[in-house]
């Protein structure tokens, strides 16, 4: 056992995510050791690192005493902004960052298009387009492909752009928006400023975006969501734009982004057990099994924080009225208490409680499409491809929010079809 201090370990900074991955060693430690730590590292506000799966479910479940608005993810503090103020205008007023009960009226005007029986129906044509994107590769011939953008981003994007009703010729615009805001912290992705602002530019872009693609579905509707936004109400009133926006926002950038890191982490997971995908290929039934693990085992979103509302006793710390309480999910979808063998990525692990997407209030608005997205993409993988090979490094993200492989270059044989 180390004998460092718990304090220097860095489970926070992005530069510790983009050179190593995630900090799963410090993670055992802070488990084993102070499952509820106190962090203050240079540059950022205190904040409490809840690591154990009981405890990120004991805080999800209580919005009243953890909310969601004000500090939602732990980022650097802007050097420009006054720490007193920072969380009171935030760029963006979403799901993530909204509480009862206004959260569950703005979750209402999307969450029809999300239910298990909508995403059912989307199956064949999730088929269609994966089983696109392998046709054209296989029709590139022996080249090596960046699996990341090249293979991984392209079928949940296709999805979720088809679903808002934002045609194809926009889709570089939305992986570039999306690539801009998860990327904050990545020199690859983020937009060079001297303020808030000008770092957030991107966001103008998107907002100004929805303004031509609203306006144009007010004008003629179709049944895609975009329609159902452009003409939604609240309480009988036309939805404030700013919060119309940021919820189309949301949807759009987290209906994608996620569901890749989830595919290009899955990747990295049989690239190092490539006896799980001939697992998965010999029964085609496991794919659903298999989506769950990846998840688990992959967690693309790695946190999200809370602020406390009233002082509270979280195991045995005590949390003040006021406190940040960041809930690592990806700790807790390696709990020794909740999994057996957590560091072993088995295909056919049931069951899975695994806390990848949420629990609680904030569960994941699309965790049915990102299942389906993944069980889709990994059966036709299995099918289609006989060996992948890496052709050279894997790149991480540099991000703590959500994270995963940014970059993994591939060969990648196909099998004949039959
Ligand atoms: C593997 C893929 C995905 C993962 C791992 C994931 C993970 C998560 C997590 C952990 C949360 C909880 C946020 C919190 O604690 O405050 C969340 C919320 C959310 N996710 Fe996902 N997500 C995925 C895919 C998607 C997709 C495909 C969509 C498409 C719409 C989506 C939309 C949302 C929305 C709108 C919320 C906010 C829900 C709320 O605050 O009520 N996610 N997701």
């Amino acid at each position: 056992m180390s004998t460092s201090s718990l304090d220097d370990l860095d489970v926070i900074t992005a530069k510790e995510y983009g050179d190593h991955g995630y900090p799963h060693d410090a993670w055992r430690r802070l488990r084993a050791e102070d499952p509820v730590h106190r962090f203050q590292p240079e540059g950022y506000r205190p904040f409490w690192a809840v690591t154990k799966a009981a405890d990120i479910t004991e805080v999800s479940r209580q919005p009243e005493v953890f909310r969601s608005a004000g500090r939602f993810i732990l980022f650097p503090d802007p050097p420009d902004v006054d720490p007193a103020t920072l969380d009171d205008n935030p760029p963006l007023r979403m799901l993530v960052n909204m509480d009862p009960p206004e959260h569950r009226e703005y979750r209402k005007l999307v969450s029809g298009f999300f239910t298990p029986r909508a995403i059912a129906r989307l199956e064949q044509r999730l088929v269609d387009i994966t089983d696109e994107i392998f046709d054209d590769l296989a029709a590139q011939g022996d080249v090596a492909w960046d699996f990341v953008p090249e293979i991984a981003a392209l079928q949940p994007l296709r999805m979720i752009t088809e679903m808002l009703g934002i045609p194809r010729e926009r889709e570089d615009f939305v992986l570039r928006i999306t690539n801009q805001n998860f990327g904050l912290e990545d020199p690859e992705f983020a937009i060079e400023g001297e303020t808030q602002n000008e770092v957030l530019a991107f966001i103008g872009e998107a907002f100004a975006y929805f303004d031509e693609l609203l306006a144009e579905r007010r004008a003629n509707p179709t049944d895609d969501l975009a329609s159902v936004l452009a003409n939604a109400t609240l309480n009988g009133e036309p939805v404030p734009q700013f919060e119309l926006y940021s919820l189309l926002f949301l949807v759009m950038v987290a209906g994608h982004d996620t569901t890749r890191n989830g595919i290009s982490g899955g990747l990295v997971a049989f690239l190092d057990n490539w006896g799980e995908l001939e697992k998965l290929r010999a029964e085609p039934a496991l794919a659903p099994l298999a989506a769950e693990e990846i998840v688990r085992w992959s967690t693309p979103v790695n946190h999200f924080s809370r602020t406390a509302t009233a002082d509270y006793v979280l195991r045995d710390k005590q949390i003040r009225a006021g406190d940040s309480v960041a809930l690592f999910y990806a700790s807790a979808n390696r709990d020794e208490d909740v999994f057996e063998d957590p560091y072993t990525f088995r295909v056919d692990r049931d069951p899975n409680p695994h806390l990848g997407f949420g629990i609680g209030e904030h569960f994941c608005l699309g965790a049915h499409l990102a299942r389906l997205d993944l069980k889709v993409f990994w059966r036709v993988f299995a099918e289609r491809v006989e060996s992948v090979e890496l052709a050279g490094p894997v790149e991480h993200l540099a991000s703590s929010f959500v994270g995963g492989p940014k970059h993994i270059p591939v060969k990648v044989r196909f099998r004949p079809r039959s």
